[in-house]
């Protein structure tokens, strides 16, 4: 019997093709393989005959297992070979452009601006776009007759009771006051995202992307800020040396708080920016209002802050002269085939 057993070695080390090996380690292995069979035959035996037998047979059955996947490598590698050699590839050729879409241009500058930002010690943070009225107004130091708060700007989710305020957050401000609420200074975050206003004409889209940054820490300056959205803009704008001036403004959360401009040249087909005679303005920033910090918990006599807050599609329209904002949220083919980047 151990000679018939045998002669399955033989075959799985002689088998063809991985169906033939298959159907030898049935005949051997499976439920009513030989093997299987034998093994299973041993409990009619004496013990004494069980002992002898059963070593023999598992010597077999280990000779079979160890010629079967021996076996099963081999022609596995051998189908790869064959598979490879009849559908070569070209690993030289250049990757298939066309098949996949565009990266949007919005998508293209929130990549770059987080970029340069998190190479001057920025982590990347995010907020929902439903927020409360504290985390968007309140907190911020926004009063409650302040004109931004009205139903003609904001968008008001339903209100479940007289107390319940809900909105689609006007502005990335609202992830400052989460952020403080949650986390200790030192903090430093770049938030990019989405928000809204119940507004829309040639500049004005209902939905648009803003980024805000936020630094909190002891001994905080004006000075800090301004030397960060310089270093920024020039990054950003691909310039060795870009004007920049501040000009005074107001923000109920900063005080004091300014607009930053940027250089720039008008021309008939538009604006050049870097070195001109003209200015453009750029992004709203300024120091954190102690109310605001006291609002998140923390001491305003120990720590300062900075805050500032851009437009993601003004930037990208300014650096890679996208002319029409609504085109932006349109979706059309032909539009992002022209504005929108390559992914390679
Ligand atoms: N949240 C302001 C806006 O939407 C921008 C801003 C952010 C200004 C942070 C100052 C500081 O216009």
């Amino acid at each position: 019997m151990l000679q018939l057993l045998k002669k399955y070695i033989d075959e799985a080390k002689e088998a063809a093709n991985l169906e033939t090996l298959e159907s030898v380690r049935l005949s051997a292995m499976g439920k009513s393989g030989a093997i299987t069979q034998a093994l299973k035959a041993l409990g009619k035996l004496t013990p004494d005959e069980r002992k002898t037998q059963g070593a023999e047979i598992n010597k077999v059955k280990e000779a079979f297992l160890e010629a079967w996947s021996a076996r099963k490598l081999a022609l596995e590698e051998q189908e790869l070979q064959k598979r490879l050699f009849e559908n070569p590839v070209d690993v030289s050729l250049p990757p298939v452009m066309t098949r996949v879409g565009r990266i949007h241009p919005t998508s293209k500058v929130i990549d770059e601006v987080v970029q340069i930002f998190s190479q001057l010690g920025f982590t990347l943070e995010e907020g929902p776009h439903i927020e409360t009225g504290y985390n968007n107004f309140t907190a911020l130091n926004i009063p409650e007759h302040h004109p931004a708060r009205q139903m003609h700007d904001t968008f008001y989710l339903p209100a479940q009771d007289a107390n319940d305020e809900t909105l689609l957050r006007t502005h990335t401000s609202s992830v400052q006051i989460r952020t403080m609420q949650k986390q200790k200074p030192p903090i430093k975050i770049i938030v990019p995202g989405k928000t809204f206003r119940s507004d829309s004409d040639q500049t004005h889209t209902p939905m648009f992307h803003q980024i805000e940054g936020l630094y909190v820490d002891k001994h905080v300056t004006f000075q800090d800020l301004k030397g960060c959205l310089s270093e920024f803009l020039k990054a950003f704008f691909e310039l060795e040396e870009l004007p920049m001036r501040f000009r005074p403004s107001f923000f109920p959360f900063t005080e004091p708080s300014a607009e930053a401009d940027i250089g720039c040249k008008r021309t008939a087909e538009g604006v050049e920016i870097g070195m001109g005679l003209d200015w453009l303005e750029i992004l709203g920033c300024g120091m954190v209002h102690p109310n605001v910090l006291e609002n998140c918990g923390i001491d305003s006599t120990e720590y300062t802050a900075y805050a500032f807050g851009m437009g993601v599609e003004r930037l990208a329209m300014l650096k890679y002269g996208t002319p029409d904002l609504r085109a932006f949220f349109e979706g059309g083919q032909r539009w992002s085939q022209q504005y929108g980047f390559n992914p390679y």
